[in-house]
């Protein structure tokens, strides 16, 4: 097609793919568009591609509820990976596979399936021929889930499955490695820092033993341990990606940290547009 309007192609990269029908026309007839086919091929040119979004920072920061809620506000995807590296850790401990067997444990992953809801968000996960979804954030989970997801082999092994639902584009996809490692190339890196006695609050809310001070210091110290294995291991180690947007969302109320995220990717969708215009 190029070659015959004689304009030699360098690169060629496909932005957007529609369809508009032509009706009543035969092979080699030419006619001008109509005005309703031109609005209809501008929609297409004009409709915003949106952005891969990655949000990462340690336990408790509220990455998955700020991210599904930033990204239930603007119309984005949402996957928490932590929930894949739960999922297995519970099948292991179901099926008594060792949190330290990566063999066994690559094994697994095939059982695992994260399923969207219908604001597609990834946040459910079906093992074992059921959804399991609830069954995520015990004590037992968060206890073996860093050995778990400290082996390489394993880690490779998620991979593909996180690359294929970031080339849709218009996600946020939470984790720990998500802007270093699983999309270097996002077009938002956000790290959301938060001090650990806040995340230790937070989390005892969440699971409503706010008022018990023993529980309040026994997740402080959970968390603690987890940040240490998850931000020394050899692998894909938790880091503040160095273009990340840091937010610091001690003090915020949740809305106040999802409004701060989506601020960031609306200026992120305007400098982009900017950019392409
Ligand atoms: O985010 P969440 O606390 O649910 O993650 C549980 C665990 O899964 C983390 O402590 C970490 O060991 C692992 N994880 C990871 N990489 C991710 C997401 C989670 O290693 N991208």
């Amino acid at each position: 097609m190029f070659t015959a309007v004689d304009a030699p192609v360098r690169r060629l990269v496909r932005l957007r793919f529609g369809t508009i029908r032509l009706s009543n026309m035969s092979m080699g007839d030419v006619r001008p568009l109509t005005a309703a086919e031109r609005k209809q091929l501008d929609s297409l040119v004009t409709e915003k591609p949106g952005l891969i979004v990655s949000v990462d920072g340690p336990g408790g920061s509220g990455k998955s509820t700020v991210g599904a809620g930033a990204a239930l506000k603007v119309g984005y995807r949402f996957c928490d990976t932590g929930v894949l590296y739960r999922g297995l850790t519970w099948l292991a401990l179901k099926r008594g596979v060792s949190p330290d067997d990566s063999g066994a444990l690559e094994m697994l992953i095939t059982e695992v399936e994260l399923a969207p809801d219908p604001q597609q968000r990834y946040v459910h996960l079906r093992a074992d021929g059921r959804e399991v979804t609830d069954e995520l954030h015990t004590p037992e989970v968060d206890r073996e889930v860093s050995r778990v997801s400290q082996h390489a082999s394993v880690r490779a092994k998620l991979l593909p499955l996180q690359h294929a639902l970031a080339a849709g584009g218009r996600i946020v996809m939470a984790g720990r490695d998500i802007g270093t490692v699983v999309l270097p190339e996002a077009d938002l890196k956000v790290y959301l820092d938060v001090s650990i006695e806040e995340r230790a609050r937070r989390r005892a809310a969440e699971r409503g033993v706010s008022d018990d001070a023993a529980a309040v210091a026994q997740i402080e110290e959970e968390l603690r341990r987890r940040d240490g294995i998850d931000s020394t291991r050899k692998t894909a180690p938790l880091r503040k990606p160095a273009d990340a947007v840091v937010i610091d969302t001690d003090g915020y109320t949740l809305e106040q940290s999802i409004d701060a995220v989506v601020a960031a990717i609306r200026a992120k969708e305007r400098e982009l547009a900017q950019g392409h215009a």
